[in-house]
């Protein structure tokens, strides 16, 4: 089971429930929690895969591979992507090349009940499972903004797929640092836009991506073969170390929300509507109240 460090300076939004409670899992994502599936998981020789050097890139910069996906539910055509394999690191093994698909396709199959199961009730625009061979060796605190998060959510779920822990960490939801920085930083201007609000809120909340911010934050170890769910554009999130993952990104329309007021583009309305209600602000108030008191 994945080690849970938390910081008791900030609330916990880390979840531990089985897949047995779909409906609690599905509402505890689309609200912008952490939860770690504790009855599932993922089966394969992680040894195997992790001793696969993909074909292009070097350390994090090691490329990321979709080999299955469904747009508008039509089937892609991924040939490419396999070739990239085939012709390339594993030219000279083809039972290792034959293996190497045997497992993406096992994986990928398992990934895909894990949704199923959770998300039983949703139609899905787009169905993507994005492999990540990235050896990750930390990132900045962030939050994601994704593209279509107008409109979309993605299911994002994760799962370790390497031999070793994948360290995380987790900052506060979005709401924390959205109220935070709404006037400093401007926010209000791209408050019609999820996609821009969030890149700005970032930089507002954590700095450039290059940096490291101080915010407080929980760590998580996940085990070799754990799955998680985190709704990314709702969670500050951070991988602090890792290597071979992959993530279902299953896109649906907002409208299938089990409660729509937690979307994103709900939340940014609500945001909105609470600041114009109220243009004076707490300093302004504050200054006020000092010249009441000096007159
Ligand atoms: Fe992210």
């Amino acid at each position: 089971m994945a080690i849970i460090d938390l910081n008791t300076d900030i609330p916990n939004n880390i979840f531990l429930i089985p897949s047995t409670r779909p409906r609690e899992v599905r509402a505890h994502f689309e609200r912008g929690d952490v939860v770690i599936l504790t009855d599932i998981r993922i089966d394969a020789d992680f040894e195997f895969l992790s001793n696969i050097e993909p074909p292009t890139g070097t350390g994090a910069r090691r490329d990321k591979y979709v080999f299955w996906q469904m747009r508008n539910k039509v089937p892609s055509n991924q040939d490419h992507v396999w070739k990239h394999f085939k012709d390339g690191p594993l030219r000279e093994r083809p039972s290792d090349y034959r293996k190497f698909q045997n497992l993406v396709r096992h994986v990928e199959d398992q990934m895909n009940d894990i949704v199923k199961i959770i998300f039983s009730r949703n139609k899905f625009r787009n169905e993507i499972i994005t492999w990540k061979f990235q050896r990750n060796t930390g990132e900045n605190l962030h939050i994601d903004n994704l593209q279509g998060c107008n409109e979309i959510a993605q299911v994002r779920v994760f799962a370790n797929l390497d031999t070793k822990p994948r360290h995380w960490a987790v900052g506060q939801h979005w709401d924390h640092y959205a109220e935070r920085y709404y006037d400093t930083h401007s926010l209000k201007e791209c408050v019609h836009n999820a996609f821009e609000f969030n890149g700005r809120l970032n930089h507002a909340a954590f700095g450039p991506s290059w940096e490291t911010s101080d915010e407080p934050r929980h760590r998580i170890a996940f085990d070799p073969g754990e799955v998680w769910l985190t709704n990314s554009a709702l969670v500050a999130h951070q991988v602090r170390g890792g290597n071979l993952m992959c993530i279902a990104h299953h896109e649906y329309p907002y409208r299938q929300y089990i409660d729509r007021s937690v979307s994103l583009p709900s939340r940014l309305k609500a945001l909105s509507r609470h600041h114009s209600k109220s243009p004076v602000t707490l300093i302004d108030r504050m200054r006020g109240a000092m010249t009441r008191i000096t007159r």
